[in-house]
């Protein structure tokens, strides 16, 4: 039996790919800091969860909690980074931007190095993490959510060069959404945005195929061609 660990399952792509994952027959430890949102999708199928409460930004037990869930698992093939934070920030107060670094770049940078750690010693595994079409440019409204984003997806750039180089069969992917309707994606200027059982369903597709980038949905890779190309006297108008 395949097992694995979704970070930032309590909620939105995270819980409904734990959801899938279990109907695939894994057994998921899904973690978070609302332990009662994790009980309840424990609840769906008991022996199918692990649960396990810790907030990716307690940066000196992140370590100590996934070796207990790897031991409570009896191993790990696949762990999931959806854990994230994104916050419009118009008045670039400090807290907000310090919260996203905190969790979308500490966090996971934490949790990352783990499961690489952990794969590079067992000989194989697959990382995933949830980036997103927001980390291709930079944004006014939330600078540092699409900073941190930018980072996540060089970040893993270079893990999958580091596997390749140790020709180690450690697989990467990067799982680049455009807006899926979830709790983060409220607010102006939202348009295209997947049901997020969708999304899940393209994302554990993209997992089965070991594919290094997926765009979600399968349109927003258009956006992102785009996206990319923009000259940036008009980026900055935007
Ligand atoms: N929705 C979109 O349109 C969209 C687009 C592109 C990328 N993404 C990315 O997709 C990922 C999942 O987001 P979502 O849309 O599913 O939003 P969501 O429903 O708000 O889920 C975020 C998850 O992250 C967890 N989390 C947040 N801060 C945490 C912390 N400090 N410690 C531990 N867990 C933490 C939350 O759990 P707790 O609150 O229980 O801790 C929750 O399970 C994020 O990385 C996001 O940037 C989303």
């Amino acid at each position: 039996m395949k097992k694995a660990i979704v970070v930032g399952a309590t909620s939105g792509i995270g819980k409904s790919l734990a959801e899938i994952l279990v109907q695939q027959g894994y057994v998921v430890g899904i973690t978070g800091r609302r332990t009662a949102l994790l009980q309840e999708l424990k609840a769906q199928k008991p022996a199918a969860f692990q649960v396990r409460t810790f907030d990716v930004t307690d940066l000196n037990h992140i370590t100590q909690h996934l070796d207990a869930l790897a031991q409570e698992l009896g191993g790990v093939d696949l762990l999931v980074i959806s854990s994230g934070t994104g916050l419009l920030n118009l008045r670039l107060d400090f807290e907000p931007e310090q919260q996203t670094f905190e969790t979308n770049v500490s966090g996971f940078t934490c949790v990352a190095d783990w499961a690489f750690r952990y794969f590079e010693k067992q000989g194989f595994g697959h990382l995933v993490a949830i980036t997103s079409i927001a980390g291709l440019r930079g944004n006014g409204a939330a600078p540092a959510y699409n900073a941190s984003k930018a980072y996540q997806i060089n970040y893993l750039e270079g893990l999958r060069q580091k596997a390749r180089k140790q020709k180690k069969p450690v697989i990467i992917t990067d799982i680049r959404p455009g807006y899926v309707d979830t709790d983060m994606a409220k607010g102006p200027g939202i348009f295209w945005a997947a049901p997020v059982e969708k999304a899940a369903r393209q994302i554990f597709k993209a997992i089965q195929q070991e594919r290094k980038v997926a765009y979600i949905t399968k349109r927003w890779a258009l956006i992102a061609a785009v996206y990319k190309r923009l000259p940036r006297w008009l980026l900055e108008q935007m």
